[in-house]
Order: C-alpha cells, then structure tokens, then sequence
C-alpha cells in the first residue's frame, strides 16, 4: 500500500480515519474524495490539513470520470470506501441520495478500482445490515435482513463487493460496524443531537419507550479496527468491529446528561421511527484474532465525547443552520408536539 484513496473522509468516521491514517503512516499519499454533502465537512480535516501525506479532491463517488481521473492521478493502489448516505431517519425521509451513493457509488469506485487495477478495496459497512436481532450476537456469516432504506442500501453495496471479489477475484475486504460515537459527529445522530441540545437546554426527542439496543464503539477504536482490516484482512471476508457494549438508549442519554450536569427532565418521549429495528450486537471474535483490541471503555469514551462537543461550540454552532434547521423542523416539530412526558 502506498497510494490510498479515502472516500467520504470529510465526514465523521472517515475523517477519523484519515487523521489517523496521516499520523500513523507518513510513508502512505492519503488521498481524500469526497462530494461534500451537507455531512461533509472540512472543518474535520483541519488537524492535518498542512501534512505532506495528505491531499484532498472533491468529487462523487458516483461520477465515474472523476473517480477515474482521481485514481490515475493519483497513482492509487488501495481505496477504503466510507462515502456513504448515513442517516436512517433521512433515509426514511428521501431515499433516492442512499441509492445513488451507497449502491450505485459503490458499484462505480468497484468498477473503476477493478480497471486501474487496485490491489486491496475495503468498503465501510454496518451492523445494520444484519437487521433487528432479538438475542444472541449475529456472526459474519449471518443471513442479512436490511429492514431500513439506508440499511437496504449498504447491503446492497455489500452484495456488489462480494460480487466483484468472486465474479472477477477484487482483493476486497469488508469491515461492518456498531454504533460509532465521539467527536465531530455530525448533530443529526443519538448522541451528538442530545448532546448540543441539552447544552441548550432543549428537549431530547428519544424515539418510543427508549427501550432498543445499541452497541456504543468509540469512534477511535472503530478506526482501529478498519485499519487491522486493511492491512491483515483475507481477502474476500468481512470483518464484524464491535463495541461489545450494549446499552438501552435511554441509559445511554441519562449517563450523557450526568455528564452534563442536566435533569433528566429534558428527555420527551416522542412517536417512535418507522420500523424502528430494536436491537444490534455483534460478535467481532474473527475481528480479535487479526490483532484488534479496543482502548476505549463505554465511560472513558462518552466523557471524552461530551467534553470536546462542551469545548468545540465553534464547531457545531455554525453547522446548527440553514438546511440543519430545516431538516430538524421536517422530523421533529410534529414529533415533539405529540410527546409524552
Ligand atoms: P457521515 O454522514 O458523517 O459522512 C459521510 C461522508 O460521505 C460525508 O463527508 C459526505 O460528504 C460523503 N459523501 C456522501 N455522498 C458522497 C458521494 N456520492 N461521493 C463522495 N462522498 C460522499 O458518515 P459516517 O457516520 O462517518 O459514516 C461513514 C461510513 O461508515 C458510512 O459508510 C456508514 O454507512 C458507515 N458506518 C457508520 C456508523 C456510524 O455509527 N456512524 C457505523 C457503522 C458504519
Ligand atoms: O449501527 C450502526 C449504525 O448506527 C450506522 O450504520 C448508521 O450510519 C448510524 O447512523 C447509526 O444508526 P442508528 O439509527 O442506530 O443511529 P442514530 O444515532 O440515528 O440512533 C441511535 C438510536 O437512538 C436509535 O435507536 C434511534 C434513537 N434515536 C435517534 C435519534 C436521532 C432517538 O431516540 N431519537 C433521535 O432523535
């Protein structure tokens, strides 16, 4: 590996991962793609954006053209793929930005990577696609039951990897993530939305009884986790990277206000999501045994979450805008006048 190609990188998980990418190996060209979407942001790029490694180009993962043109530039050898529409209740919302990005982007970075000859391609998927588990730790090789637009579009992308590896032998490798929490977390999602609004003592929207599973990874360890994937992954295989702690939501929000030194008076209640899936939990034995080990408990990592969005106001106050304002108003104006106590 020496040329690699993030996709997506101006978002959360993925400007992580270039962070990291740039500090940890000074020997790698890091190159950013990304479309800027309203998730995108260069702002998480600032750490290192005077670092000799690291380059950005802005395009679509869609655009075969561009992507053509950025791998020959380049010079690319690896591509990790995090550009994707994120956020299940816009996807429930509009799901015609899900299926352009996350099945047909994937498609085309595959198609592309194939003819320039790419020697490794490891796409960012989810635990969602696993689908809602009653019990029990779903295994890699689980049937897959995407109940979601968005989770039915990252499996779809899923499908076109495990096609390009057996159909036309792409060294691929898919990394499949819980749910991934910490700084510069775009405020649409659980923790960081609750987190500035309780800073403004705003209500907090919490979806049905508040009762569903999820499995907190800090955002770090998640990036751990991809790049043991990358470098030690077999070919052809996906790799489940878990939190391996499973929490209600409700107790997750209560320990965030805790943090805040806010009551809990400030969570309502409201109608829940649409085929709201109850609860995730993966295993990640096959993960653990390339190497990988999580650094982060559940406490060290919220605390860390909540004093950075407490000390980084410059950060999310100017995204709290414009199309912000207006999404926020489309899921929870109605929501919220509906809810309980
Ligand atoms: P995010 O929404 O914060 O960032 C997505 C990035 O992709 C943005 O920078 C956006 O501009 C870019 N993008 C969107 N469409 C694009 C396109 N057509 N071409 C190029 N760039 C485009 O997302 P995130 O939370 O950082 O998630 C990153 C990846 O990790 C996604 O693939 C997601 O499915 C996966 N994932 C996320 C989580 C989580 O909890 N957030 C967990 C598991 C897996
Ligand atoms: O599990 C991995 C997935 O985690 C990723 O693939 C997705 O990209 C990421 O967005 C995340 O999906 P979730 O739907 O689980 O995350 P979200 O933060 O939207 O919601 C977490 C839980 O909190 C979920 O049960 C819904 C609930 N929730 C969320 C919001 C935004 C609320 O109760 N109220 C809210 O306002």
């Amino acid at each position: 590996m020496k040329n690699i190609l993030v996709t997506g990188a101006a978002g959360f998980i993925g400007s992580a991962f270039a962070r990291y990418m740039v500090a940890q190996y000074p020997h790698y060209k890091i190159v950013i793609y990304d479309k800027l979407t309203y998730a995108g942001n260069l702002d998480n790029l600032l750490p290192i954006s005077d670092e000799a490694n690291y380059h950005f180009e802005r395009g679509d993962i869609a655009d075969r053209a561009a992507v053509q043109r950025v791998m020959q530039t380049h010079d690319i050898d690896t591509v990790v793929n995090f550009a994707a529409e994120s956020h299940v209740d816009r996807s429930i919302l509009a799901p015609d930005a899900f299926i352009h990005t996350d099945v047909v982007g994937t498609y085309i970075l595959l198609d592309e990577a194939l003819k320039h000859g790419v020697e490794r391609f490891l796409q960012v998927s989810t635990d969602e696609v696993y689908g809602d588990i009653d019990e029990g730790l779903s295994l890699e090789d689980d049937t897959f039951a995407p109940n979601s637009p968005y989770s039915a579009s990252k499996a779809g992308a899923e499908h076109m990897v495990r096609a390009y590896h057996v159909t036309h032998g792409l060294n691929t490798v898919v990394t499949r993530g819980s749910n991934t929490y910490g700084p510069y977390q775009y405020p649409e999602k659980l923790l960081p939305l609750f987190i500035t609004e309780a800073m403004d003592d705003k209500p907090l929207p919490l979806y049905g009884d508040g009762m569903q599973v999820r499995d907190w990874l800090y955002v770090e360890d998640h990036v751990t986790g991809i790049d043991v994937a990358l470098h030690k992954g077999e070919a052809g295989q996906a790799y489940n990277v878990a939190g391996e702690n499973q929490q209600h939501n409700i107790d997750v929000v209560r320990q965030m206000l805790a943090l805040l030194g806010k009551p809990d008076s400030l969570i309502k209640h409201v109608p829940d999501r649409e085929g709201h899936d109850r609860r995730y939990a993966m295993n990640c034995d096959k993960l653990r045994s390339l190497g990988w080990q999580r650094q982060f408990t559940f406490e060290t990592g919220l605390e860390a979450t909540v004093r950075w969005y407490q000390q980084n106001e410059w950060w999310w106050r100017k995204i709290k805008s414009g199309e912000y304002l207006e999404y926020y108003k489309q899921q929870y104006e109605a929501r919220l006048a509906a809810a309980e106590e």
